[in-house]
């Protein structure tokens, strides 16, 4: 499997805090299946150098090749709608044009549409994080279902099927999957002890609504493509 959303990397944003707590992240990730982690830290505050990124998830890689963990690291980022589009072009999935973007957590913006236009028009794919844990989205889907369009992707949370966020997001991610617009599922992980980076168990609960064929294209096959920069 491949997460194409984890706060993996250390000391970036509210992730790990060391390469320790990172590793025990990956050697968590790889127990579970997973083959390949996205490291996506929030871009949510201020602007940072990309290369900021890219300098941890080498270190990490190195890390893991040392101790002979099956996994790679690729770099990418949790990309608030704060930032204009034409501000983040180094922050995109393993130097794709697919872009993580993240709406406020609270309410779902008037203007989304027109925010999800800019990316667009600027060459970026942008798949959208979590919308089932979007209090605005949760409450009423058709907003999201209203959104999406041509080279707009969803992203649903694995704890949000599980159950780990609540019922609300758990029965919006239900409803997404059932309405046929989720096309990835991810961890969204921050720690090895609260959020973890487990992507299997979410596989197996989407498999129960939308079959196993299905569950598992959200977990590899499309994934793989996103990382690929294919079309989906
Ligand atoms: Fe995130």
């Amino acid at each position: 499997m491949i997460d194409i959303h984890c706060h993996i990397l250390p000391d970036i944003d509210d992730g790990p805090k060391t390469f320790d707590e990172s590793m025990a992240m990956a050697r968590m990730a790889a127990a579970d299946g997973v083959a390949g982690i996205v490291a996506t830290p929030h871009l949510n505050e201020k602007l940072y150098d990309p290369a900021e990124i890219t300098r941890r998830v080498a270190w990490l890689n190195h890390l893991l090749r040392k101790e002979k963990i099956p996994l790679s690291i690729m770099r990418g980022a949790d990309v608030s709608v704060v930032f204009k589009p034409t501000d983040v072009q180094g922050f995109t999935i393993n130097d794709t044009e697919y872009i993580m973007v993240d709406f406020p957590h609270t309410q779902l913006p008037k203007n989304a549409d027109d925010i999800l236009y800019q990316f667009i028009v600027n060459g970026y794919k942008p798949i959208i994080t979590h919308p089932e844990r979007n209090p605005s989205i949760s409450a009423n889907p058709k907003l999201l279902l209203d959104l999406l369009g041509d080279d707009i992707y969803v992203q649903v949370t694995a704890g949000s099927l599980t159950g780990e966020f609540g019922k609300e997001s758990q029965q919006c991610a239900q409803h997404l999957l059932r309405a046929g617009v989720v096309d990835v599922i991810a961890t969204d992980a921050h720690s090895a002890t609260w959020r973890k980076p487990l992507l299997s168990s979410g596989m197996q609960a989407a498999a129960e609504i939308v079959g196993i064929d299905a569950a598992q294209r959200m977990v590899f096959g499309t994934p793989v493509k996103i990382i690929s920069g294919l079309p989906l």
